[in-house]
C-alpha cells in the first residue's frame, strides 16, 4: 500500500513538474469533467481521459512542433492530446512518434505543416519504396486519431516546384513528404478528420496491423491552374494486414485507394472517389528478385467519378522485375461515371508494349478476381472500351469473373477486352492477341 502510494505520488509530481518546461502546456485529469467539457475534450464514443493541451501557433511561422512532441509524450500511456477547435498548430520539424502506446489525439483544430522545402528535403524519414519521404512517422500500439479537425499538408508550393517532374522518373530527386505515415504500428484508427493538400501521398501505412479509417475526407487540389496536385494518392500500404476503409471521401488527382506489396485482408465499404486514378490493387512485382502479394480484398459500395481508372489491378512485367501473387480480390456494387478506363487489369505494367510483355511476362500470378454489379459510364477516351483486361502472355491469370456489368461509353457501345486470360470471364469479350 505504502509503496504504491509513493509511486503514484512520484508520477503525479513528475507530470506536474514537466508542464513548466512548455509554455502554455496543460494536463487536465480525467476526473475534471467541467474543464474537459469547457475545452471541447469530449467524444461520444470514447470515455474521458487525462487530457493534454498545448499552445496553438500565433502565425504561419510559429512552429509548435516541440510543444506537440511534449503533448504526445504526456498523453502517451492512456491519455489524450487535444488540438482545439479554431486553432492552428504549425509543425516545422520532423517528428519521430514511434514510441506510442495507448494514446488518443483529438484533432478539432488544424495541424499544418510548414512549406519550407529546403528544410523538409534535408530533414525527413526516407523509405526506399518508391523513394518516399515523410514529415513524421507514427508507430507503436493503440493509436486513435479522431475529431472534426484538419491535417493540412500545405502542398501548393510543393506542387508548383515539382511541376514538370515525374515521380517514377529514376532521375527525379525532388522528393515530397507524405502527410500521414504509420510504421511498425498495431491498432491504429483515424476517424472524422479532413486530410488536406498533402505534398505527395496522403496516407502511407508501413508494417502496420489492424488499421482503419472511417469518415475521413481527403482533398488535394492545386490553385495554380498550370500545375496539378500530383501523386496525392489517398491510401497506400506496404506490409499491412487488416486494413479497413469505410465511409471515406477522396477528391484528388491520383490513386484513391492503392494497397501495395504485402497487403492482406482489406475491407473497403462506402468509398467515394472523385477525379482519381481509381481503386487500384498494386502495382506489385516491381522490384527485381522480390516477392510481393496482395490478397483477400473485399471492396463494396464504391462510387468512382471523373477518374482515369475505376477498379484496377496492376502488376509489373518486363526485364528485371519481381514476382508474386494477387489473389481473392472482389469489387462489388460499384458505380463508375465519366471515367477513362472503368475496369482495368494490367499485367503488363508499367508502360511496356505487347512485344516486350510477351518476351518478359509478368511473374505475378493473378487469380480469383471478382467484378460484380458494376455500372455507369466511361468518358469515351478509350473509345468504346469500358473493360480492359490485359494479362501477360504465358503468365498466370485465371479465374477472373465478371458479372452484372453495365458500363457504357458515351456513344452507347461497350467493348470488353480480355487478353491472355485463362478460361471464361463470365461475359463475352474481345481478345486482341488471338
Ligand atoms: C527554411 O529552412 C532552412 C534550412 O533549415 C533555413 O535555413 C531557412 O531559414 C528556412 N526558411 C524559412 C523561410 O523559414
Ligand atoms: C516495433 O514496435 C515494437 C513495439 O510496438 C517494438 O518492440 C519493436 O522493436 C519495433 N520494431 C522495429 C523494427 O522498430
Ligand atoms: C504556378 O506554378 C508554376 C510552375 O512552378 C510557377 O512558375 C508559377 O509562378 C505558379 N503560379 C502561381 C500563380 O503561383
Ligand atoms: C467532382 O469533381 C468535379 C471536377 O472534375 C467537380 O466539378 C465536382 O464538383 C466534384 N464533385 C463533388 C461532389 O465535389
Ligand atoms: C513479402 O512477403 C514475401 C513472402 O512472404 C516475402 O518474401 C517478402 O520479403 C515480403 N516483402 C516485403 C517488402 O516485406
Ligand atoms: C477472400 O477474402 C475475403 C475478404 O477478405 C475473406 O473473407 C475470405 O475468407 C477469403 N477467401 C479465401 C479463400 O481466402
Ligand atoms: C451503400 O451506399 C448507399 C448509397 O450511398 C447507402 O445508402 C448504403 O447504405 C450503402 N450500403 C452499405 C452496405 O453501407
Ligand atoms: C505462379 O503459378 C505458377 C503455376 O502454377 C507456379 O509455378 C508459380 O510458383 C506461381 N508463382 C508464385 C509467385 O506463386
Ligand atoms: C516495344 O518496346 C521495345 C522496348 O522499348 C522496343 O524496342 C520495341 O521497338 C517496341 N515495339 C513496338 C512494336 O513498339
Ligand atoms: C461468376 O460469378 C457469378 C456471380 O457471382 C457466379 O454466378 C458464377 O458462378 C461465377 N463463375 C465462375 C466461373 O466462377
Ligand atoms: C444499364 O444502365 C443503363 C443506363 O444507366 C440503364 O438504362 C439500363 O436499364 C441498365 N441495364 C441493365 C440490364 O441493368
Ligand atoms: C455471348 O455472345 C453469344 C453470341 O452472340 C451469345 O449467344 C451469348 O448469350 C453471349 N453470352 C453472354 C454471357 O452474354
Amino acid at each position: 500500500m505504502k509503496f504504491s502510494a509513493f509511486v503514484l505520488l512520484a508520477s503525479v509530481a513528475s507530470s506536474l513538474a514537466s508542464p513548466h518546461n512548455i509554455l502554455g502546456g496543460r494536463i487536465i485529469p480525467a476526473s475534471d469533467k467541467d474543464e474537459l467539457k469547457a475545452i471541447g475534450a469530449y467524444h461520444q464514443k470514447y470515455p474521458d481521459r487525462r487530457t493534454v493541451t498545448i499552445r496553438p501557433s500565433r502565425n504561419e511561422n510559429d512552429d509548435v512542433s516541440d510543444d506537440f512532441l511534449w503533448g504526445i509524450q504526456q498523453a502517451n500511456y492512456g491519455g489524450r492530446l487535444l488540438l482545439e477547435k479554431d486553432k492552428t498548430y504549425v509543425i516545422g520539424k520532423k517528428l519521430d512518434l514511434t514510441f506510442l502506446n495507448d494514446i488518443e489525439v483529438q484533432l478539432e483544430g488544424e495541424l499544418k505543416f510548414t512549406n519550407n522545402i529546403t528544410y523538409w528535403q534535408a530533414n525527413n524519414f526516407y523509405y526506399s519504396f518508391q523513394k518516399s519521404i515523410t514529415f513524421w512517422r507514427w508507430g507503436g500500439e493503440d493509436i486513435k486519431i479522431f475529431g472534426k479537425g484538419t491535417m493540412n499538408g500545405n502542398g501548393q508550393k510543393w506542387y508548383d516546384e515539382f511541376s514538370g517532374s515525374q515521380i517514377l522518373d529514376p532521375d527525379n530527386t525532388f522528393y515530397r513528404p507524405i502527410l500521414f505515415v504509420t510504421d511498425n504500428a498495431t491498432r491504429v484508427s483515424v476517424e472524422g478528420i479532413t486530410q488536406l493538400n498533402s505534398p505527395c501521398w496522403t496516407n502511407f501505412l508501413i508494417r502496420t496491423d489492424d488499421v482503419s479509417f472511417d469518415d475521413v475526407y481527403i482533398h488535394a487540389f492545386s490553385t495554380n491552374a498550370s500545375v496539378d496536385a500530383a501523386n496525392t494518392d489517398g491510401f497506400d500500404s506496404l506490409i499491412v494486414d487488416n486494413f479497413r476503409v469505410t465511409n471515406v471521401r477522396v477528391d484528388n488527382g491520383d490513386d484513391c485507394f492503392s494497397p501495395k506489396p504485402n497487403t492482406s485482408n482489406i475491407f473497403v465499404q462506402n468509398l467515394w472517389c472523385n477525379n482519381s486514378h481509381g481503386v487500384s490493387m498494386g502495382s506489385i512485382g516491381e522490384y527485381s528478385g522480390e516477392y510481393d502479394f496482395i490478397e483477400n480484398a473485399y471492396m463494396e459500395n464504391l462510387t468512382l467519378l471523373n477518374g482515369q481508372n475505376g477498379a484496377r489491378l496492376k502488376a509489373w512485367a518486363g526485364p528485371d522485375v519481381g514476382y508474386g501473387r494477387m489473389t481473392n480480390i472482389t469489387y462489388r456494387n460499384v458505380e463508375i461515371q465519366n471515367t477513362d478506363s472503368p475496369i482495368v487489369l494490367d499485367q503488363c505494367y508499367f508502360d511496356i508494349n505487347s512485344t516486350e510483355c510477351a518476351e518478359y511476362p509478368s511473374q505475378v500470378n493473378i487469380t480469383n478476381v471478382i467484378f460484380d454489379n458494376i455500372w455507369g459510364t466511361s468518358s469515351g477516351k478509350e473509345g468504346e472500351i469500358v473493360v480492359d483486361l490485359t494479362c501477360s502472355p504465358n503468365a498466370v491469370c485465371s479465374n477472373i469473373n465478371l458479372s452484372r456489368i453495365n458500363l457504357t461509353s458515351p456513344d452507347g457501345g461497350s467493348e470488353i477486352i480480355c487478353d491472355n486470360i485463362e478460361g471464361s470471364i463470365g461475359v463475352n469479350c474481345t481478345s486482341t492477341s488471338s
